[in-house]
């Protein structure tokens, strides 16, 4: 990884969030304090907004998407002389994600494959580079929705595509603008980088809930949409698929995991 890490004494921090990133910051802020300010679009899901706010953090709501959300993330960080914490860019959210592949990698004595949800990429790189290191046989498959696929499509080709638009209710992994750099490391870790479908997406999400008791968001039933889609490339493997989330409205989760 070529990024370098975020100065370590700042008084103040901004990012861009969909609602998790700006949650985990606010914490963070909270713990050390530093006063936290997190930009979400007017469409972002209220409850991931809602408990940015309840950890301390301001909130500051832009018309569009993550995108725009990232822009003004970045003029609040040059007007207010703030740290910008910029999600997969920042190495610090990557190497925050990578203790998750430690995790994995010390509790189990093998893992044939890991699954993971891909957004701006800090999980998939920050994963992804601990189990190239410590685990090099092990597969790791990054997984994007059909309706934001712009990092999946431009590690395909190697170069940034960028996308008009997303459509997809998981919200938490859907960016429209890859970050050069972090293609590069996703580059150097990803073997396997598959869309799928929202339908899967809703069937994982219904599969966690029966079977393991679980409420999960969209973006954290990724992987188990991409075993659903592609059920021979899993068989007879161990899979390790990390469920990432679960900010997700009480009524939406019941419609979308209805039969
Ligand atoms: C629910 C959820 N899953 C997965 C991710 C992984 O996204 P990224 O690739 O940006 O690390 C995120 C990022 O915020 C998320 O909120």
């Amino acid at each position: 990884m070529s990024r370098l890490a975020s100065s370590p004494d700042p008084k103040a921090a901004v990012c861009a969030s969909a609602g998790n990133l700006g949650q985990a910051l606010a914490h963070s802020g909270r713990v050390r304090g530093i006063g936290v300010t997190a930009v979400a679009a007017t469409s972002a899901n209220p409850t991931k907004i809602d408990r940015i706010r309840q950890l301390g953090a301001t909130v500051k709501l832009v018309e569009g998407d993550i995108e725009e959300a990232r822009q003004r993330a970045r003029d609040i960080a040059a007007s207010d002389n703030a740290l910008l914490v910029e999600d997969s860019e920042n190495l610090d959210t990557c190497e925050g994600a990578a203790t998750i592949g430690l995790e994995l990698i010390e509790g189990f004595d093998r893992i044939d494959t890991i699954l993971l949800a891909l957004g701006g990429g800090a999980l998939a790189t920050g994963v992804g580079h601990v189990v190239k290191s410590l685990s090099p046989t092990t597969e790791v498959v990054c997984i994007q929705p059909s309706g934001a696929p712009a990092l999946a499509l431009s590690w395909r080709v190697r170069s940034v595509v960028t996308t008009d638009r997303t459509d997809t209710i998981a919200d938490g992994v859907a960016g429209r603008f890859p970050i050069a750099a972090v293609l590069q490391d996703l580059l150097a870790v990803a073997d396997h980088v598959p869309l799928v479908e929202e339908a899967s997406i809703k069937a994982g999400m219904r599969l966690l809930h029966r079977h393991a008791g679980l409420v999960v968001e969209p973006s954290a039933a990724l992987g188990i949409a991409a075993i659903l889609e592609d059920s021979s490339r899993y068989r007879g493997k161990r899979v390790a698929s990390v469920i990432c989330g679960s900010n997700v409205l009480p009524e939406a989760f019941s419609e979308w995991i209805r039969d």
